[in-house]
């Protein structure tokens, strides 16, 4: 037998079964497309676009498996096996009772907190809370309040899990405010601060602070293989430990998960609630009838149910998660090599540009995210989105005066399974090109935008 070397190559672990053709657009129509479509990338159709990187929400590729899965999924309105092999799959993983499907991640907070029955003065603290969670506890009268561990102030630092929540700020916050506080999220990886990691020390401290005071800790586990594979890489005790385990344990720390299955279970649409305390339980499954259906399907299809059920066997092959990490960093090393400042260290499911310090030439009411937006999709063909003032920045609805938001980031989604390591590289090489131009670029101005969640429907104009 030879002894060779380890590949230093990580492959996609999968071979390609069914394609879609991409288009490669010329420039000059895409400049006519961009126009026509009021400088708003959500506006613009997929099929004009060549690498879509929006998001990594129900973009995943499902496998011949999951397929399969599809065509003996029963459509039963009650009791169908496919929702058995579910609720199998999901008590496996999380250890919880109770679960219940539910169409997305959203309906699923929506859902939660409908349940507990918050009301104004209550307040729910997340490590932070994503945009459709605070909408929903917004919604219910609470106050959504995100405790962010302090490393995550600083995009260049290396700490190893800056998606932590500061367990310090919690206990301080509870010392004085308990009666108020009717749940603590944890959401592994934390989107909203760049896909950065929870570690287990993390989630077991948070337990042991909300122990004592009965406050329920429930997971946002949209992307929780993602989180328990970083718990290998980066948290001595785990090293040799499987991932699925890992997980595991996340699990068992808390009293409830949520999930957007639309990340990683590989589905292209679902999600879920699993909850310990079955009186909960029964509370949203008497509400989720008049939404969602019936709790034995929750919005879903039965064969949407089968192909969940194994998505979420599959995202934990570590052979997949390896390629996962490692491919993402990959890209967010070729973007700053090419140019660009990016917060570091890479996130799980995205690269995120500072289009701020890219840049600095327009200032942040000139939106410079949206510029660089709008042009890796003119010069690219590539569809990202702007996480910077036109998405979180707020606008005083009587006086007009707008605040800024806290950083102007682009965020490069990676759908899962989808894109190979020669789109990774042409992206890499063409943003090298762009990168010797940003000078060049202009800021954009409001045309039209609506009262809230302006970004998707906004219409801008370049400025001179
Ligand atoms: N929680 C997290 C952490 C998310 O990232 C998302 C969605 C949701 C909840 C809501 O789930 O879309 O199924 O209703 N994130 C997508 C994104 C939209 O692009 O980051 P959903």
């Amino acid at each position: 037998m030879l002894e060779l070397p380890r590949a230093k190559t990580i492959i996609e672990p999968f071979r390609i079964k069914s394609v879609e053709p991409i288009r490669l657009l010329p420039a000059s129509e895409r400049d006519r497309v961009i126009h026509e479509a009021g400088y708003n990338l959500f506006k613009v159709r997929a099929q004009d676009v060549t690498f879509d990187l929006l998001t990594d929400s129900g973009t995943s590729a499902m496998s011949a498996r999951q397929w399969a899965g599809i065509m003996v999924g029963d459509e039963s309105y009650a009791g169908s096996p496919s929702f058995q092999r579910f609720e199998t799959a999901v008590r496996g993983l999380t250890g919880f009772d109770n679960v219940i499907p539910t169409h997305q991640g959203r309906s699923a907070e929506f859902l939660l907190m409908q349940a507990l029955e918050l009301k104004a003065g209550d307040v729910v603290i997340g490590n932070t809370h994503f945009d459709t969670t605070r909408a929903n506890i917004e919604h219910s009268g609470a106050e959504a309040l995100d405790l962010p561990c302090p490393e995550t102030a600083d995009t260049q630092s290396n700490a190893p899990f800056k998606g932590n929540i500061d367990l310090e700020a919690l206990s301080l916050f509870l010392k004085k405010n308990a009666p108020r506080v009717r749940l603590v999220i944890i959401t592994a990886t934390n989107n909203s601060v760049g896909g950065q990691p929870v570690s287990m020390k993390n989630i077991r401290g948070a337990q042991r602070i909300l122990e004592p005071y009965g406050i329920p800790l429930f997971l946002d586990a949209a992307r929780f293989a993602e989180n328990a594979f970083f718990i290998k890489q980066r948290e001595k005790e785990f090293q040799g430990k499987e991932v699925r385990d890992i997980a595991r344990e996340m699990f068992s720390h808390c009293d409830g998960a949520l999930m957007s299955a639309k990340k990683d279970a590989f589905g292209n649409i679902g999600g879920f609630l699993a909850i310990r305390d079955p009186a909960l339980a029964e509370a949203v499954r008497n509400l989720m009838v008049i939404t969602e259906g019936f709790p034995t399907y929750g919005g879903l299809a039965g064969r949407d149910l089968e192909a969940l059920a194994i998505g979420l066997e599959e995202i934990l092959d570590e052979d997949y998660l390896t390629y996962r990490i490692r491919s993402t960093e990959y890209f967010g090393e070729g973007v700053q090599a090419a140019g660009l400042k990016v917060i570091r260290p890479i996130g799980g499911h995205a690269v995120y540009i500072d289009a701020g310090a890219a840049l600095p030439h327009v200032p942040w009411n000139e939106y410079p995210g949206q510029s660089l937006s709008v042009a890796l999709y003119h010069h690219i063909g590539i569809r990202s989105v702007e996480v910077g003032s036109v998405m979180l920045g707020s606008r005083n609805p009587t006086t007009g005066e707008e605040r800024p938001a806290p950083r102007e980031l682009v965020r490069l989604a990676i759908p899962r399974r989808v894109y190979t390591q020669s789109h990774v590289d042409y992206m890499i090489e063409m943003i090298g090109h762009l990168a010797k131009h940003l000078g060049e670029l202009r800021g954009y101005a409001f045309t039209y935008q609506a009262p809230v969640l302006r970004h998707f429907t906004a219409k801008f104009t370049p400025l001179a």
